[in-house]
């Protein structure tokens, strides 16, 4: 069986890869290389003793991508690729909504042309905003803050219509909540171009002495210790997770949401002192403003993926951060040299 993977050079995409190839798939990748590197489908191929072909195309460019779907009997997409930066994405709201949706469009218009109407596609918690209830469900009412998470949201919306009027479709929409961590290897890994947006990003590269501290967003939100509450998930977790979706798949049709997170909440002062037990390093850290748009606490109900799926996130907070360190680390050493 091939997949074709949409982003496969990036975070989340390469360490599906890797999951595919060792559970035997021939793995296809589309990525144009904008946020990542042609060695880390490399460090994939050399992690699982197996080959997989880079095309290194644009998915706004459908005639090549029509070659890329004649070249290869492909049965199933998994689609990651896209602008993920949720500031950038306030700056340049034209740039995200024609990234995001063209190339989903485009994608599923060349699909249906190959007969291939399968697919499992990068969502996330962001479609909640903030979130009334938690744990989140599924059916918890939707809404964004910011131009990033609306385009989630209609491409979502785009998928449903397209399933609806098709029932060769089946259409799995996957909902991550906050993934960190790495391959065990050390050798792929989240590697933000800049400042990292994110937590774990800031931390580890805080920890290697890129950045001097941490600036904790906000200590007086209404949480035990004051600070956000996320539901972090190890990105082999969610890895694992998709190829579950991908066989799902074969027995629906239609379009079904699932949760992605471990579950369990943790604030920001406990994934620095987990990272700091699991690197024996101190962050330094200081209080800044509140960040805006910050949800003060969110984490999954994933019973659905569970029960649908069988799928459960099975690496905890320590292990998320040992994997963190070990990649950024590795990251550190190459770069010295
Ligand atoms: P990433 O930036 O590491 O990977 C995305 C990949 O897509 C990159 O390799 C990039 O080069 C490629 N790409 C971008 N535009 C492209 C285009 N026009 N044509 C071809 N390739 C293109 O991001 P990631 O963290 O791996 O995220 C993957 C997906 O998951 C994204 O859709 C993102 O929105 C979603 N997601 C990520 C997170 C997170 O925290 N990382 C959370 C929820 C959802
Ligand atoms: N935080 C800090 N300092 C930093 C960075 C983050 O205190 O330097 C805090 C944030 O305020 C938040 C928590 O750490 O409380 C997590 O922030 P992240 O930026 O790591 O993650 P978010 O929950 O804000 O958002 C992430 C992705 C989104 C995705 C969402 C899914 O950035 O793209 O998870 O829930 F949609």
């Amino acid at each position: 069986m091939s997949i074709l993977v949409t982003g496969g050079a990036g975070y989340i995409g390469s360490h599906t890869c890797v999951e595919l190839l060792n559970a035997g798939f021939d793995v296809v990748v589309v990525d144009n290389l904008t946020n990542s590197r042609e060695i880390t489908l490399k460090e994939v191929e050399s992690i699982t003793n197996k080959n997989l072909t880079l095309y290194s195309v644009d998915l706004l460019d459908s005639e090549s991508l029509h070659k890329v779907f004649e070249n290869h009997t492909i049965d199933a997409v998994i689609h990651f690729a896209g602008l993920k930066a949720v500031g950038e994405s306030v700056e340049k709201p034209l740039y995200y909504y024609e990234t995001n949706l063209r190339t989903t469009i485009n994608l599923c218009k060349v699909m249906e042309a190959h007969h291939v109407h399968k697919l499992v596609f990068s969502s996330s918690a962001t479609v909640y905003g903030i979130p009334e209830q938690v744990p989140v469900l599924e059916t918890a009412p939707i809404q964004a803050t910011n131009p990033y998470g609306r385009t989630k949201i209609m491409i979502e919306d785009i998928l449903r219509d397209v399933a609806a009027a098709s029932d060769k479709w089946s259409i799995s929409l996957l909902r991550y909540f906050n993934p960190i961590g790495a391959h065990k290897s050390g050798r792929i890994g989240e590697e933000p171009s800049g400042i990292p947006n994110n937590l774990m990003p800031y931390i580890t590269q805080v920890a290697v002495g890129i950045r001097d501290e941490l600036s904790v967003f906000g200590d007086d939100y209404p949480t035990e210790d004051g600070t956000c509450v996320r539901d972090y998930i190890h990105v082999v977790d969610l890895a694992l997770g998709h190829l579950k979706a991908l066989e799902k798949l074969d027995s629906s049709s239609g379009t079904q949401a699932y949760n992605l997170g471990t579950g369990n909440g943790y604030s920001v002062f406990q994934v620095i002192s987990a990272f700091e037990e699991a690197s024996g390093k101190t962050i330094p850290k200081k209080v800044a403003p509140r960040r805006a748009g910050d949800a003060p606490v969110t984490y999954a109900d994933a019973t659905k993926a569970e029960q649908d799926l069988g799928w459960k996130a099975e690496r905890g907070l320590l292990e998320m951060c040992e994997d963190s360190w070990r990649w950024q680390s590795h990251r550190s050493k190459q770069n010295a040299k």
